[in-house]
């Protein structure tokens, strides 16, 4: 088990039990969930379909794959810690770590995790196991950021702001790696799956930019609030901090989002 310099087991590096997560969850699904979910329809999801989401986090996607696996199907939502996944009929929600939870074999049509292997120091095992658990022809799909493409800012309102908002970049990534996160991970994800056995394995990279206000601007907002303490320890004064939130507001701002990196690989129909 790989532990952090504190001794804790390395991994996740924010918590939904902070009172910013929500927000954090809910501008991560506004942000993401059209594009997966076109991925996710041009794998043909459809009415019977068994799929697994791991990391469900706001719950966005759960609902919407529940919605298109109708009442013959069915939705394991897998989160370490679940309290924002709605129940559904159609849908089991597993609190627990996926480095410990086995799911059975063979079994599922579609299996989706976004935005958190690049944390687990295990990915690779993770997603190994994960694999297996996939049904013959089965799709599996790992979507995450490159965060190592740094050429974000697509506008600045002023050179103070961009100083800014690369020490938050510089202090919330090293925050991220010292916990365990690999920031290029999505980038050798299509390589670990074709050695995994999975075939056709195909990637889509996607950013969109965002306004001062919106989006991915809203999102390092909230980052910057849930993991305030982290970010003073990297640098950051409190005075930063609320200046970093204002530029971040500030509609002259415009900002690219991270690389997205959407793998999606199968399993030979046969096997
Ligand atoms: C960055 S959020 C992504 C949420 C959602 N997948 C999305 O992309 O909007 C990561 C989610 O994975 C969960 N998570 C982190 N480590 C996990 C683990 N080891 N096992 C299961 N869930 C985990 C977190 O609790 C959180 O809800």
């Amino acid at each position: 088990m790989t532990k952090t310099t504190t001794g804790e087991r390395a991994g996740y590096m924010f918590n939904n039990a902070t009172p910013e997560a929500r927000n954090q969850l809910r501008h991560l699904a506004q942000i993401l969930d059209p594009d997966t979910e076109r991925a996710l329809f041009e794998l043909g999801i459809g009415s019977g379909w068994q799929v697994t989401e791991i990391g469900a986090g706001a719950g966005t996607l759960t609902t919407w794959l529940a919605d298109q696996v109708g009442p013959d199907g069915h939705v394991t939502a897998v989160d370490v810690d679940p309290r924002y996944i709605p129940q559904g009929p159609n849908v089991t929600i597993r609190a627990g770590d996926i480095r410990e939870i086995e799911l059975p074999a063979g079994s599922q049509q579609v299996i989706v995790a976004r935005l958190v292997l690049m944390h687990l120091p295990e990915r690779e095992q993770v997603l190994a196991d994960l694999t297996r658990a996939l049904a013959p022809g089965g799709a599996m799909v790992v979507a995450d950021w490159d965060c190592t493409w740094r050429d974000m800012i697509r506008r600045s309102p002023s050179p103070r702001a961009t100083e800014l908002i690369e020490r938050f970049q510089d202090a919330l990534l090293a925050y991220g790696e010292s916990r365990g996160a690999d920031m290029g991970w999505a980038k050798r994800a299509p390589e670990v799956m074709l050695r995994l056995g999975l075939v056709s394995v195909v990637s889509r990279i996607e950013s969109r930019s965002w306004r001062g206000g919106t989006g991915i601007c809203r999102l390092h907002h909230s980052n910057s609030i849930q993991r305030e303490a982290e970010l003073i320890d990297g640098g950051m004064s409190r005075d930063d901090l609320a200046e970093l939130r204002q530029v971040l507001r500030d509609p002259q701002l415009m900002l690219s989002g991270y690389l997205m990196h959407t793998t999606i690989g199968r399993r030979l129909a046969s096997a």
